[in-house]
């Protein structure tokens, strides 16, 4: 079978994405964000990212197609993130899909957001950031993606995903056909826990790239905050697994950690803030990598993809390889750019679906903010 050439829209957040692949080869991948016009509210406002993304769509549609050198006409098919995200905001991505895929007549493929993260992966390209691959196709470095098997997806892969929206571990028993959820948060994604938890820390936003550049300079054991879920009730045992053996909480932590500041501002004591930070990334950090790598374990996983925009984190690569090499895991990191929200990865997972002979989704579907 030829490699079809699949253009990707993503617009789940506040990320307007539009990359385009040839198979498993990675053309572009433009991206515009509107995270400047969220800063002064100390969150993603809906409303804003779904206007911005309107502004957004057309110029960034030019620019990919002018980055790749195809016109629509090469296009073999379209793909778009239809859910999980902010409702309006899918909306708009969708809407502009459904009518490049009217104007055009080209195939239309709905894409889940969380299994496009994971379909990244599927890009060539040098496993441990594409330098090689990247530059002997005269194209930037981190262009080339993560796993660098092609078409082949390692067996027994995991995934692990942590960004604003969503804290997920899952196995990818068929990227086309099967993808098992063995745990997730229950209520903040970690992402959101960095960025209210800086919002108290009055460090700004968005919190994690602030609060693990502080981390740095604090110290970790100064306090103990709690790991949510961890206790024995939650966890079982291997052979009786609890209801939440792999899953989340970040809320609890957000508030410990609003009960201690108050504590040292009630005995009129200046906040150990670095302190803080340090203590509650290492709260966070720990729980999720200790979870994942329990849940691969447990599961028969021997490679795991890292990806959501908290993989930018220095503690959690840190961690997440110390703790995957002692189980012998192999990690995969893609390139920044391609771990956080982006149209390539829905491109590369529509063309599989393509290449795996699954027919379209027709323009009648809806977006689902709340897809499983
Ligand atoms: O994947 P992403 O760009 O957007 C979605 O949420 O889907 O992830 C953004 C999230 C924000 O919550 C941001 O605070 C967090 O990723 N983040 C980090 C770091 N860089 C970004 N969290 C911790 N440490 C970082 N270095
Ligand atoms: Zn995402």
């Amino acid at each position: 079978r030829s490699q079809p050439l699949v253009l990707g829209i993503e617009s789940s957040c506040d990320e307007t994405g539009v990359g385009i692949v040839r198979g498993t080869t990675l053309l572009t991948n433009t991206v515009s964000s509107s995270m400047d016009e969220h800063v002064r509210f100390g969150g993603v406002i809906p409303e804003i990212a779904s206007r911005a993304h309107l502004d957004a769509f057309v110029p960034t549609l030019r620019q990919a197609l002018a980055d790749a050198d195809v016109s629509l006409d090469d296009v073999d098919a379209l793909a778009v993130t239809s859910g999980p995200g902010l409702a309006g905001a899918l909306m708009v991505g969708v809407c502009a899909a459904k009518a490049l895929a009217v104007a055009t007549g080209k195939p239309l493929y709905a894409i889940n957001h969380l299994v496009a993260h994971v379909g990244v992966g599927l890009l060539d390209g040098n496993p441990d950031g594409g330098a090689a691959a990247g530059r002997g196709a005269g194209r930037p470095a981190s262009l080339a993606a993560g796993l660098g098997h092609g078409s082949r997806l390692p067996e027994n892969l995991g995934a692990l995903l942590v960004s604003g929206g969503h804290t997920e571990i899952l196995k990818i028993n068929s990227i086309t056909s099967d993808v098992q959820l063995l745990g997730s948060t229950i209520d903040d994604a970690a992402g959101e826990a960095y960025d209210k938890v800086a919002r108290i820390l009055g460090l700004g936003y968005p919190g994690g790239p602030a609060i693990d550049r502080l981390a740095r300079t604090g110290n970790a054991k100064a306090i103990r905050f709690p790991r949510g879920l961890s206790q024995p009730k939650y966890m079982g045992t291997a052979e009786e697994p609890g209801k939440h053996r792999y899953d989340w909480s970040f809320s609890g932590l957000k508030t410990a950690v609003a009960r201690c500041v108050e504590q040292f501002e009630a005995r009129g004591e200046d906040v150990p803030v670095a302190d803080i930070a340090a203590a509650f990334q290492e709260a966070v950090v720990d729980v999720i990598t200790s979870k994942a790598v329990l849940a691969c374990r447990e599961h028969g996983i021997k490679d795991v993809l890292l990806g959501g925009g908290v993989a930018a984190n220095s503690r959690l690569r840190e961690l997440t390889g110390q703790r995957c090499a002692s189980a012998g895991i192999k990690l995969h990191v893609p390139p920044l750019d391609l771990c956080t929200d982006n149209g390539a990865m829905v491109a590369a997972l529509g063309a599989q679906l393509v290449m795996a002979g699954i027919g379209p989704s027709g323009i009648r579907f809806a977006p689902d903010s709340s897809m499983p």
